[in-house]
């Protein structure tokens, strides 16, 4: 079910260093009902290369098991439509042009569409979780229902040639074999093709202590200097590099042929890991355990908001029950009468916040939290308040 990492998928050494442990847990998607058979628990262990400095997972669970009941769909909300509209001028801007793209991880098309929308075309999907790649087909997006590997792009050559712009976004943390992927990326480049890669940025989950980003469909946490390492090792180079606010702070990387004239890169240390590993540790979990304790004590009720992949992290490391959490609100209509991976906790619609009126949310796709805050005025008008749970700040 599962393999050990035997060497860094970044530059192959063996030099690897255990930085942050949380022990054994559920996989963060495993959304089912109370009959169905979950997928286990997994080790979940940050290991960091001395060598490159890739942070990256102990163990690589094995993907079919880990997409075989996915739910993840691509959020169609204000803040993604607002990245959307930038990211297709950054690369419309960058490019000097539209054209060809591909993209990588395209789960049911949205960004594809959006693309296509501004006159990027023709385009191309490749989703190997098959219940998103047939939404995206059903809806004309043409889309390969395949995992991304050396032999996906050497079909999709044959079949297309290169692309003008090839699209990977939150996709290289789920990659196991970082060598295969860059390879088949470099297959289908023509000299002047922008590769755009967008992951969370290490630098920033360490500074925003976000631990929630740390699961097991997450294997690496991306930073620069190990993604120049295999990057050039296929003549490709990073060529710009944008911070944008989604998701905690990511990172997007404009990637091409040409070799740059400013060396884009960063130091992240071990050190850093063990520093975010003791405060995760000796303040950020136990600060938010006994916030709960205490409100449960006093008779408050409390759910969660947004059934992220952080919330099945954060419930399972503060060892909530359905006793603290009563349910958790999702607007992902197939992750409803389902649990919170690990736990009983239900998974119910978006109106439950209304109809039962708990005192306290706590607001688990805290990514979103503006919008969201924004959009359940009532709810505080109310009486009820949100808690974001890295800080414990109620609002
Ligand atoms: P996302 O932050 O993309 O996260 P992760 O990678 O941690 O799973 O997912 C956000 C989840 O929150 C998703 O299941 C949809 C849900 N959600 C709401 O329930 N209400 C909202 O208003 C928004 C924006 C998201």
């Amino acid at each position: 079910m599962y393999t050990l990492l035997k060497k860094c998928r970044a530059c192959g050494s063996r030099t690897l260093t255990p930085v942050f442990n949380v022990g054994v847990q559920p996989l963060a998607n495993d959304f089912r009902s109370d009959s169905d058979p979950h997928s286990g628990f997994y080790p979940l262990n940050v290991l960091f290369c001395e060598e490159c400095s890739l942070a990256q997972l102990s163990v690589i669970v094995d993907p079919s098991v880990m997409y075989s009941n996915y739910h993840y769909l691509t959020s169609n909300s204000k803040t993604m439509e607002a990245h959307f509209h930038v990211l297709a001028n950054d690369l419309k801007s960058r490019a000097g042009r539209v054209g060809s793209v591909l993209e990588i991880g395209s789960n049911d098309g949205t960004l594809l569409r959006f693309l296509n929308g501004k006159n990027f075309s023709p385009i191309m999907g490749v989703e190997p979780a098959t219940n998103l790649s047939r939404v995206a087909l059903n809806s004309g997006i043409p889309t390969t229902p395949e995992f991304f590997n050396l032999k996906t792009a050497t079909a999709l050559r044959a079949m297309d040639g290169e692309y003008d712009f090839i699209i990977a976004r939150h996709v290289f943390c789920h990659i196991p074999d970082w060598m295969d992927c860059v390879e088949a990326i470099s297959q289908l480049c023509h000299d002047d093709t922008l590769v755009y890669i967008e992951a969370p940025y290490a630098r920033s989950t360490l500074k925003g202590l976000e631990f929630d980003q740390i699961y097991h469909e997450h294997m690496s946490f991306m930073s620069l200097r190990p993604m120049n390492r295999i990057l050039n090792r296929f003549n490709l180079y990073i060529q710009d590099v944008v911070e944008y606010g989604i998701h905690g702070g990511t990172i997007g990387l404009f990637v091409g042929r040409k070799p740059p004239v400013a060396g884009f890169t960063d130091s992240i240390t071990a050190k850093d890991w063990l520093a975010f590993s003791d405060t995760i540790r000796s303040s950020v979990i136990p600060s938010m355990v006994s916030l709960v304790y205490d409100l449960t004590k006093e008779g408050k009720t409390i759910c969660g908001y947004g059934a992220s992949a952080k919330s099945t992290v954060w419930i399972n490391s503060c060892g909530w029950t359905d006793k603290s959490i009563k349910f958790v609100t999702d607007t992902t209509p197939s992750k409803w009468d389902k649990m919170i991976p690990g736990t009983s906790i239900p998974v119910v619609d978006p109106g439950a916040l209304m109809r039962e009126l708990p005192s306290y949310a706590i607001l688990f796709s805290w990514n979103y939290a503006k919008e969201i805050i924004e959009k359940e005025k009532l709810f505080r008008e109310s009486g009820g308040k949100f808690i974001i749970p890295h800080t414990c700040e109620i609002i």
